[in-house]
C-alpha cells in the first residue's frame, strides 16, 4: 500500500523544510525509506554548508530522501538506481515533483558500464543502506606503502572486513614492467567478514 511519510529538518527551536515520500508500507527495496537514509538525510542537513553549490550523485537512492536534502540545502543532484528498476525511477521523479526540487535522474546499475557517469564530476556520493547484500562482493585494491603509520587493520576490523589475499605487487608483475617501477606496492582483495558479523548479531554486541 503507498503512502506519503513525510520528514522534518531543522533544529529543536524551528523546522527548515519537510519532504515529503511516496513510499510503500512493506519493506520494499528502493520504494521504502530505509533508516538509513534517514540517518544520512539528517547527516546532510547538519553539513548543509559542505552540500550547497556541489555536485552530489545519490547511489541506490532509492526513495532517495538524502539527495532530496542535499537539493534543498543547494547541491545539484543526480539520483540514481538500477536501470531496470523502472518504477523506482519513475517514483524518484514523482518525489521530485511532489517537493519541487529538481534533480536529474538516471539509471544507474552497479557493476555495468555506463559511459553517462563520467559526466557527473561528483564532488560528494552518497549512500544509504546500499551495502546489504554483498555476498561474494570483492574489493580489490593496490596499495602504495609510503608510510609505516597508514595501517588500516583496526578499520577493516572496526568495519566487519577481513583481507582475504595480499600480494607484494612485484611478485605478480613480469620483470620488465617490475624493472620500471619502484616502491612498496601490494595488492590486498577485502571482503566483509561474515564471521565477525554473525559473532556480533549474536553477542548483540555494537
Ligand atoms: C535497501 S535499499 C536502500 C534504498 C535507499 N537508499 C534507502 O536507504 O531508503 C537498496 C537500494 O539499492 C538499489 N540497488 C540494488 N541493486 C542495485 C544495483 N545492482 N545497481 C543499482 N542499484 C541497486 C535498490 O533498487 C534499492 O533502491
Amino acid at each position: 500500500m503507498k503512502t506519503i511519510s513525510r520528514h522534518f529538518f531543522g533544529d529543536s527551536e524551528k523546522t527548515a523544510f519537510s519532504i515529503s515520500i511516496v513510499e510503500n508500507m512493506k519493506e520494499d527495496y528502493g520504494l521504502f525509506v530505509w533508516p538509513c537514509s534517514i540517518v544520512l538525510a539528517e547527516y546532510v542537513w547538519q553539513h548543509k554548508l559542505r552540500f550547497s553549490g556541489n555536485n552530489v550523485v545519490e547511489l541506490g537512492a532509492g526513495t532517495c530522501l538524502p539527495g532530496l536534502v542535499a537539493a534543498k540545502v543547494g547541491s545539484n543532484v543526480t539520483l540514481t538506481d538500477d536501470a531496470n528498476r523502472l518504477e523506482v525511477l519513475e517514483n524518484m521523479r514523482g518525489v521530485c515533483e511532489l517537493n519541487n526540487l529538481k534533480c536529474e535522474v538516471l539509471g544507474l546499475t552497479w557493476g555495468v558500464w555506463d559511459a553517462s557517469i563520467f559526466s557527473l564530476h561528483p564532488k560528494i556520493i552518497l549512500g544509504a543502506d546500499v551495502l546489504y547484500d554483498a555476498q561474494g562482493s570483492v574489493f580489490i585494491t593496490t596499495y602504495h606503502n609510503r608510510s609505516g603509520h597508514h595501517l588500516i587493520e583496526f578499520l577493516m576490523v572496526k568495519w566487519g572486513l577481513k583481507c582475504v589475499k595480499l600480494l607484494d605487487g612485484f611478485s605478480l608483475l613480469p620483470s620488465d614492467k617490475a624493472a620500471r617501477l619502484s616502491g612498496n606496492i601490494q595488492l590486498a582483495e577485502i571482503m566483509l567478514n561474515d564471521e565477525q558479523i554473525e559473532e556480533t548479531s549474536s553477542s548483540g554486541a555494537r
